[in-house]
């Protein structure tokens, strides 16, 4: 059990690149951190090590296949094994495939794999957890895209998953106002996925105003700042190097 006067954050995929950028964010601004992982056990004992060796008894991890039925209720019952409270529940968790499988035959499979874990289940989570986050006055912040708004090539169902999210953001903002605030962090190019050659890679930096890829601190720093604010929900942050003004 982690102590129950420090405020807990959930990060779901906070194993390894954005998702433990924002663990270890939050951590350093007082939070204990739930690490949530599906494949990567390692890297998430590694990051429970570190942020425990920090600050004794401020970290543990939580397995969960988000593509699971059950999947959001589950990861809420673990956790509540190993605290009591929920301040903040980060959904991180995500998977980016093109939409070439329109190709192979598969669409409706990638559809449904897409839409379940970007979508379904950071909405069932933010279901679950809100009767925790309602005692603590907490917040929800989903990690989005700025292509949920400017359609990327070939990544329909990824960027529909984003829209979603969007909207589902923007009505829980009401809807679980006023003791919980919902907000998204809309990130640009920050880490490279292994299908993006080097093709891609100068094309993204070349249409970003700022002429670079953004860190994965450039992410973590915006939750920081919107796990804080106060008087912001239903607020979408784009953190793209201004990308988004250019087609
Ligand atoms: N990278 C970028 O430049 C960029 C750009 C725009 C938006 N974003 C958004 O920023 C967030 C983080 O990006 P990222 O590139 O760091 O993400 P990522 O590496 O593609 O994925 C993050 C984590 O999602 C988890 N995940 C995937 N499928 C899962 C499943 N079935 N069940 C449970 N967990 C699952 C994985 O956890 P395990 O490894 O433990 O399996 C993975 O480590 C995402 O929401 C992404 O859409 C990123």
């Amino acid at each position: 059990m982690t102590n129950t006067n420090t405020p807990l954050a959930l990060v779901t995929g906070a194993a390894k690149r954005i998702g433990a950028a924002i663990a270890t964010e939050l951590h350093d601004e007082g939070y204990n951190i739930a690490i949530h992982f599906h494949m990567s056990r390692h890297e998430a004992y590694e990051l429970a090590t570190v942020l425990n060796d920090k600050r004794a008894a401020s970290a543990f991890t939580v397995e969960q296949d988000l593509s699971h039925e059950s999947a959001a209720k589950n990861l809420i019952d673990k956790l509540l094994q190993q605290s009591r409270r929920l301040d903040l529940l980060v959904n991180n968790a995500s998977i980016f495939k093109s939409s070439s499988g329109i190709n192979s035959g598969n669409v409706s499979e990638l559809w449904d794999q897409m839409q379940t874990i970007n979508l379904r289940t950071p909405y069932l989570l933010a279901i679950e957890a809100a009767s925790l986050l309602r005692k603590s006055k907490g917040s929800i912040i989903n990690i989005t895209d700025i292509n949920a708004e400017r359609p990327r090539e070939d990544y329909t169902a990824y960027c529909a998953s984003k829209a979603g999210l969007v909207s589902i953001s923007r009505s829980l903002a009401i809807d679980l106002a006023p003791e919980i605030r919902v907000n998204c962090v809309a990130p640009g190019a920050i880490l490279w996925a292994s299908s993006e050659d080097s093709h891609t890679q100068k094309e993204a930096i070349n249409s970003t105003p700022l002429q670079r890829i953004g860190k994965p601190s450039d992410i973590a720093q915006a939750v920081r700042y919107l796990a804080g604010a106060q008087y912001v929900t239903g607020h979408i942050l784009n953190v793209d190097g201004g990308r988004i003004l250019r087609g």
